[in-house]
C-alpha cells in the first residue's frame, strides 16, 4: 500500500526564501535533488540519538547520521557537556595553543597503526589536501594517483567550475579494485609521482559499495612503493567506525599517511592527518600549515572524549552486531521479493541500490523505494550510503526493515 504523503509546507517555504539568499538554497550534497525532490525535508530543527525532527515536526530515524560524523549519536550528554564546560571553564580560542591536541596525537599514536605524528585541521577536505602537499614535499614530486571521494579542495574536486586545468592536471584517477589501472597510470606517470590515496573501503556516489577485493590494499601500497610514493588512506568515512584504528587496522594494511575526520569527534568540526615521522616533518618548516581555527580546542576536547567513549563502551562492536543484523535482514527481504535491489557494503556503512536494467525502471524503483521509506520516517537516501550509529535502538532497526518489507513489495506490486 502506498504510503501517505509527509507535510513538508515550512520545509519548502523555507527553502524558497533560502534560494534568494543563499546559492543553491542549500549547499551541495543537502540539496533536495540529491534526495527525491518534494518528498525528502530540506531542513532539520533538531535530533536526539537516532532520530531527527525536521521543521514541520516529522520525525525520522535518520541513518545518514549527518553524512558520517553522528558515530554515537546526536545531543550525547557526556560529549556535549565536555565542550560546555571547556567553553564556560577555560575558553577554547586563544593566541596560543591549549594543550589538548598533544594528548589527541598521543591517542592516535596509540590507536592507529599508521600513526606516528598527527596534526589537526578542521575538516576532511582540509585534511587530504593537507596529506597531498606534505607528500609532495616529501618526495619532491608532484602527480597523484586518487581513487574516491577526497573532498571540495582545487586538486580534487569532481565539479570543475571556477578551477584552472593546472591545478588539477597532475591528478589522476584509478579505480577501485582494479589494481591493473594504478599500474598502468604509474608506468606512464610513476617517476613523477608523489602520492597515491585511495578510500580503504570503496564507496563511490550512487554506487554499490564495495570491500577491498584481497590483496587489493596491499598491492596499492607495493605499487606506491616501487614507484617512490606516498600510500595514503583516505580514512574519513572509515576511521573510528569501521575500528578503533580504522580501515587499516580491520584489514591488516598500514599506509604511509591517513586522514581522518567525521566520525571522530561525533558531529564537533575536525580532520586530522597522520602518519610515518619522516614524512609529517614536512610540515616542520617546508608546508605551511597554519588557519586561525586550527588550533581551537572545542573540537579536539570533544574528539578525547567520542574516542572515550567509544573505547570504553565498545561502541563499535555494538555497532557491527547492529549492522548486520540489519544486513542479514535486508538481504533476506531483498531475495524475497526480488525486484532487483541489491545491499552492499559493510555493517557499519551500507547501501541499498537498485541493478541497472536497460529500460532504466531501475532509476523509477529507487525513486519509490525511497519515497516510501521517507514517508514513513525512514531517512535513507537513494544515491548515498547509511550509516548505523550507536544510539540506532532495536526498536528503530526493526521498524526500519518491516518498512523495507512494505516498500520492496510496494515495488514488487507496481513494476511486476
Ligand atoms: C572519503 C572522504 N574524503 C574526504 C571528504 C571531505 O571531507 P569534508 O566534507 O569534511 O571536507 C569526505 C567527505 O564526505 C569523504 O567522504
Amino acid at each position: 500500500m502506498e504510503a501517505k504523503k509527509l507535510n513538508l509546507e515550512n520545509s519548502l517555504k523555507e527553502f524558497d526564501h533560502g534560494k534568494s539568499l543563499i546559492p543553491g538554497g542549500v549547499l551541495g550534497i543537502r540539496r533536495p535533488y540529491n534526495f527525491v525532490e518534494g518528498e525528502f525535508p530540506v531542513y532539520f530543527d533538531s535530533g536526539k540519538g537516532g532520530r531527527v525532527t525536521d521543521i514541520d515536526g516529522n520525525e525520522y530515524i535518520d541513518y545518514l547520521c549527518a553524512y558520517g560524523p553522528m558515530i554515537i549519536g546526536n545531543r550525547e550528554e557526556e560529549i556535549d557537556n565536555a565542550v560546555i564546560n571547556q567553553i564556560r571553564e577555560k575558553g577554547f580560542c586563544f593566541s596560543l595553543t591549549q594543550k589538548y591536541q598533544n594528548q589527541l596525537a598521543e591517542k592516535m599514536k596509540e590507536l592507529i597503526p599508521c600513526a606516528e605524528m598527527s596534526l589537526f585541521v578542521c575538516t576532511g577536505s582540509d585534511a587530504t589536501t593537507t596529506a597531498i602537499r606534505l607528500s609532495r614535499s616529501y618526495t619532491g614530486k608532484k602527480k597523484v594517483m586518487r581513487c574516491g571521494y577526497h573532498g571540495w579542495h582545487d586538486w580534487c574536486v569532481e565539479v570543475k567550475g571556477g578551477v584552472p586545468e593546472k591545478l588539477y592536471e597532475d591528478v589522476h584517477e584509478f579505480h577501485y579494485n582494479n589494481l591493473e589501472s594504478l599500474e598502468n597510470l604509474l608506468k606512464e606517470y610513476g617517476d613523477d609521482t608523489a602520492a597515491v590515496i585511495v578510500t580503504p573501503v570503496g564507496h563511490p556516489l550512487a554506487a554499490e559499495m564495495e570491500e577491498p577485493k584481497p590483496g587489493f590494499l596491499e598491492g596499492c601500497k607495493e605499487l606506491a612503493h616501487k614507484y617512490g610514493a606516498v600510500l595514503i588512506f583516505d580514512e574519513i568515512r572509515s576511521g573510528f567506525r569501521v575500528s578503533i584504528g580504522g580501515a587499516q587496522k580491520y584489514y591488516g594494511v598500514t599506509p604511509d599517511m591517513a586522514v581522518f575526520g567525521k566520525a571522530m569527534a561525533n558531529g564537533y568540526p575536525i580532520g586530522a592527518v597522520t602518519g610515518k615521522a619522516e614524512i609529517m616533518k614536512e610540515g616542520e618548516a617546508n608546508v605551511f600549515i597554519s588557519s586561525t581555527f586550527f588550533p581551537n580546542s572545542l573540537s579536539f576536547v570533544a574528539a578525547l572524549k567520542t574516542i572515550e567513549i567509544l573505547e570504553r563502551d565498545k561502541v563499535l562492536d555494538t555497532i557491527w552486531e547492529k549492522g548486520n543484523y540489519f544486513i542479514e535482514k535486508v538481504q533476506a527481504l531483498i531475495e524475497k521479493h526480488d525486484v532487483g535491489a541489491r545491499i552492499t557494503g559493510i555493517a557499519p556503512m551500507m547501501f541499498i541500490t537498485f541493478d541497472k536494467d536497460a529500460n532504466k525502471t531501475y532509476k523509477a524503483k529507487r525513486t519509490e523505494f525511497y519515497t516510501q521509506l521517507i514517508r514513513k520516517g525512514v531517512f535513507l537516501q537513494p544515491f548515498h550510503h547509511g550509516y548505523i550509529c550507536y544510539r540506532h535502538t532495536q526498536e528503530d532497526l526493526d521498524y526500519t526493515i518491516n518498512t523495507i518489507d512494505e516498500a520492496l513489495a510496494y515495488i514488487k506490486d507496481k513494476y511486476q
